[in-house]
């Protein structure tokens, strides 16, 4: 039997971008796939008075189980209540690339959909995406769509020369399509390897430095659709305090590079209305296992591995919500 979000106390994303454009201010869009990872969001989020997107890979999806996450998002929203969080939760699905998964997704209590169809032709991104928003429309679903492939450290080339968003598409893209917001590549690329050594440059306190996102781009983008939420994925920072502890417990993460802190700020405060946070909950997570499994070999009850990692990263997301979102004490 199919659900309607607004039964589950979810919200849709409108409000929420309108309110974030006009605060300057950008919503986080923190993806789970477990149980600690969502009490850390929703709690981090709560905590800080901040709005949240629950954010939800198809990966994931398969991994949680999609009945049980129809009642995790349920249970995200009755629990916030019952703690006195006001706050508005959505529950998103994150790289949506079928109608079938969409649909699936919204008959279970999903508030928003990303549709992502940038590995398309153009005519076919605006086709696909277009039927998502016909389809999600009706159920009063927000729909992000994708313009321009993020860049990967294995495709640079590509990235160089042809995959920033097109600012002269973005218009016609949002015109045709009727998306709600929409992604667009500035530089940002997912995971914890951003950017090649080589890219960067050294600081004086031996950290690399990345080269800047190309705010020209988002700028472009901005005046020809003002006032349309825009959205940055791939944007972790790849916190180095947690990057240490990992490799200091037995990981090897050489060379993680991430999006430093400020021009996240930077975007926050322009048009980008969500921002996308995966790597970063990914390494908080690990860190914290690593550490506990290193200083208490003998420990086997995960609650002792699973409840620090929980409790680090929400303290993590209270702090990236307070000093680099600038999304804290909205609401
Ligand atoms: O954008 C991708 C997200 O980081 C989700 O990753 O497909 O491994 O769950 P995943
Ligand atoms: P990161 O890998 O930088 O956390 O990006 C996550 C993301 O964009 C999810 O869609
Ligand atoms: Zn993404």
């Amino acid at each position: 039997m199919a659900v309607s979000y607004k039964d589950l106390g979810l919200s849709n994303t409108r409000e929420m971008f309108q309110k974030a454009m006009e605060g300057k201010y950008a919503v986080p869009a923190y993806n789970f796939n477990n149980l600690e990872q969502l009490q850390a969001i929703v709690d981090g989020c709560g905590e800080s008075g901040s709005p949240v997107i629950l954010q939800v890979s198809s990966g994931a999806r398969m991994y949680a189980d999609q009945t049980l996450l129809q009642y995790l998002g349920e249970g995200a929203v009755k629990m916030a209540r019952r703690k006195g969080y006001k706050n508005p939760i959505a529950l998103h699905l994150d790289h949506g690339d079928t109608l079938e998964l969409v649909k699936s997704c919204i008959d279970s209590g999903f508030s928003s959909v990303m549709f992502d169809g940038s590995h398309h032709s153009y005519e076919e991104n605006v086709r696909l995406t277009k039927e998502v928003v016909e389809y999600a429309h009706k159920f009063d679903v927000t729909v992000e769509g994708e313009l321009g492939v993020l860049a990967g450290v294995e495709d640079d080339v590509v990235a160089e020369h042809s995959s920033y968003t097109q600012p002269e598409e973005v218009e016609d893209f949002v015109k045709k399509t009727g998306v709600d917001s929409l992604a667009i590549s500035i530089g940002t690329s997912h995971g914890a390897f951003k950017f090649k050594p080589a890219q960067c440059t050294m600081s004086a306190d031996g950290i690399l430095v990345p080269p800047s996102l190309r705010f020209d781009i988002l700028e472009e983008c901005e005046k020809r659709i003002p006032g349309f939420p825009i959205v940055l994925h791939g944007a972790s920072s790849v916190l180095p305090e947690y990057v240490k502890i990992i490799n200091e417990n037995g990981g090897a993460l050489e060379a993680a590079v991430g999006i430093p802190a400020e021009q996240l700020r930077k975007a926050a405060g322009s048009a980008v209305c969500k921002i996308n946070i995966d790597s970063d909950g990914r390494l908080v997570f690990t860190a914290m296992i690593r550490k506990v499994f290193a200083n208490t070999p003998a420990e086997f009850d995960p609650r002792k591995y699973l409840g620090p990692a929980r409790d680090e990263l929400k303290k993590a997301i209270i702090e990236k919500n307070k000093t680099v979102l600038g999304s804290a004490g909205r609401y």
